[in-house]
């Protein structure tokens, strides 16, 4: 039986933690802020964003809502982080992807004051992460590195196969993983072989959006599992991830659940994020 990692458990946790944090500052003067800003009114954007704020307001952090139009144009919304980047009253910005077509994604998150980048997509953040400088470092793999230390995972000297290769997620674990002295590869979809690859990871930890690819013959005994596939069945409010949890976990000796697995600690490390963002400005 492997042992089920616990991510509301863990991600409540580093809230506490963030919590105790704020209250601290707060007795100091020093008032947290983060600014949201969401273009359009898609409703999975709006629930995530719903999410964030929820989070900001449990832990004490202030929030600034943004609601721009689907029509605002480029320059409105960069003129809008300029001010934000120059209020000293706020420490971070968080723009919600995605962005309507006509707007370009890279020219907005480089517009934010790298010490402000909460998501910590900067490409001075991401960078800064390359060369093990300090820096704000992305959410999801920064709660996947927190699942790990505190479940009892020893990263040092293990295999690590990291499966997916986004900037968002597949890269920045990779570069964590190789951080903590793990021994790293990325596969990705023109990996030959996947499958003797993956059966080498004592830590696989899997990014790749394929429902429930990665079933137990990828997978070696006593392995650790990280799934950060959420996928919902239409018509149904069931959620699966990338592995097959049913098949998969027998063999491994710890795997994350979907939901409940990697999903809650996103917003606990923003909400982590938003308070040593401070310690940058
Ligand atoms: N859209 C989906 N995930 C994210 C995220 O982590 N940050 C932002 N800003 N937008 C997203």
């Amino acid at each position: 039986m492997a042992v089920i990692i616990d991510g509301k458990k863990i991600s409540a946790q580093i809230k506490e933690e963030v919590k105790e944090k704020v209250e601290q500052l707060a007795q100091e003067g020093i008032q947290v802020t983060l600014a949201v800003i969401q273009v359009g009114k898609d409703s999975a954007s709006s629930v995530y964003v719903g999410n964030k704020k929820k989070a900001c307001e449990y832990v004490g952090i202030r929030s600034l809502s943004y609601e721009l139009e689907e029509e605002v144009s480029q320059e409105e919304l960069l003129s809008l982080i300029e001010e934000l980047n120059g209020r000293k009253d706020v420490n971070g910005i968080l723009v919600q992807l995605p962005l309507p077509k006509h707007i370009s994604e890279e020219s907005v998150i480089r517009a934010i004051d790298p010490r402000k980048d909460v998501d910590a997509f900067h490409p001075v953040n991401v960078g800064s992460l390359c060369i093990g400088a300090p820096g704000l470092v992305s959410c999801t793999p920064a709660g996947i590195i927190q699942l790990l230390k505190r479940s009892g995972v020893e990263i040092a000297g293990k295999e690590c196969v990291v499966v997916g290769r986004s900037n968002i997620v597949g890269k920045p674990v990779a570069l964590l993983l190789l951080q903590e002295n793990g021994t790293v590869t990325v596969a990705h979809s023109r990996t030959r072989n996947l499958k003797e690859i993956t059966r080498r990871a004592d830590i696989l930890v899997v990014a790749v959006g394929k429902r429930q690819m990665i079933t137990r013959e990828y997978v070696k005994e006593g392995a650790v599992v990280i799934d950060v596939g959420i996928h919902r069945e239409e018509g149904s409010k069931k959620l699966y991830g990338d592995v097959d949890f049913e098949s998969v976990e027998p063999v491994c000796s710890a795997i994350t659940p979907v939901p409940g697995g990697v999903g809650p600690m996103t917003i606990a490390m923003l909400m982590y994020n938003c308070v040593e963002s401070l310690k940058l400005q």
